[in-house]
């Protein structure tokens, strides 16, 4: 599969990162609090949409746990953001991508960002940030060109699942102002770093996908990283301190729940799905 225009996309998004970049230190008027009576994350959106459990709940409830959703959501954008600027600099002066590799430092600036408004949210609204179990796994080894490879997959898996959520919050007219503020912001940009990222896999793909080998290695590895990020969206701690009882127990009844599992495979995962496939990379996506 070839890609000739990754060049010519990463001059354009490059000039549309200057034109249009916010200054995010001082593009928000922070409130000194957010109303707790009002939803912080789109229902639709929640961990517990179309499930049994979502039938247990109350109005208030549901309120309660779209609190506690958005700190989970902002608290694994805060701590993906930070793996994510850790690898790419890590890798980006290797890419055999020629000047492309310019928009990563456009990447860099807005993640660095993005982090700093999530953790900033995280503190002040709630008093905390959770951490993310997932960034404690050890990586394996690998060639370069796999390695390579890996990285931007996994980013790219990253912000899609995110920009589902960014766009389910930044549109439901339910959702308190300030945090849809938010969520349309980082859309914006995330738009432009998934441009990127899909023009970017497909030369990398190239050499990495050469051999049956590397292949089965990669989708043994993005399998894995799918799963993870699936399962991060359903923390416990945020139905403990949403006040709902047995947090372990809701989190296992919605990771089997038959409906959540189409919302996975439907909406959430639909754009890497796609992105995967165009790479004739056949995942057995079975979350
Ligand atoms: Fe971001
Ligand atoms: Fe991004």
């Amino acid at each position: 599969m070839k890609n000739t225009s990754l060049p010519e996309r990463a001059n354009k998004l490059i000039q549309l990162s200057i034109d249009n970049h916010i200054y995010a230190f001082n593009y928000f008027q922070w409130p000194d609090t957010l109303p707790e009576n009002e939803y912080w994350f789109s229902p639709d959106a929640l961990s517990i949409a179309n499930s049994a459990v979502e039938k247990e709940l109350t109005e208030e409830q549901k309120i309660k746990l779209s609190k506690w959703e958005c700190i989970n959501s902002f608290s694994l954008n805060n701590s993906g953001e930070r793996e994510l600027i850790h690898e790419v600099s890590r890798v980006m002066h290797e890419l055999p991508i020629g000047e492309s590799k310019e928009y990563l430092h456009h990447l860099i600036d807005e993640e660095n960002q993005h982090m700093w408004y999530f953790n900033k949210f995280c503190n002040q609204y709630a008093g905390k940030v959770y951490t993310d179990k997932k960034l404690q796994l050890k990586k394996e080894k690998t060639s370069k060109v796999i390695d390579h490879f890996l990285v931007f997959a996994r980013v790219l898996i990253f912000e899609e699942i995110g920009h589902y959520y960014n766009i389910m919050n930044s549109k439901d007219e339910r959702v308190n102002q300030f945090v849809r503020q938010i969520n349309k912001a980082h859309y914006s940009e995330e738009a432009r770093h998934i441009t990127f990222g899909r023009h970017l896999l497909t030369p990398l793909a190239e050499q990495a996908l050469s051999s049956e080998e590397s292949t089965l290695k990669i989708k043994s590895e993005l399998n894995k990283s799918i799963q993870m990020n699936i399962n991060s969206l359903y923390n416990p701690s945020m139905y403990r301190d949403a006040g709902l009882e047995k947090p372990m127990l809701i989190r296992s009844r919605l990771l089997e729940d038959e409906n959540r599992k189409l919302i996975h495979q439907n909406t959430i995962l639909k754009g890497i799905k796609k992105v995967f496939a165009k790479l004739e990379l056949d995942l057995n996506v079975n979350v």
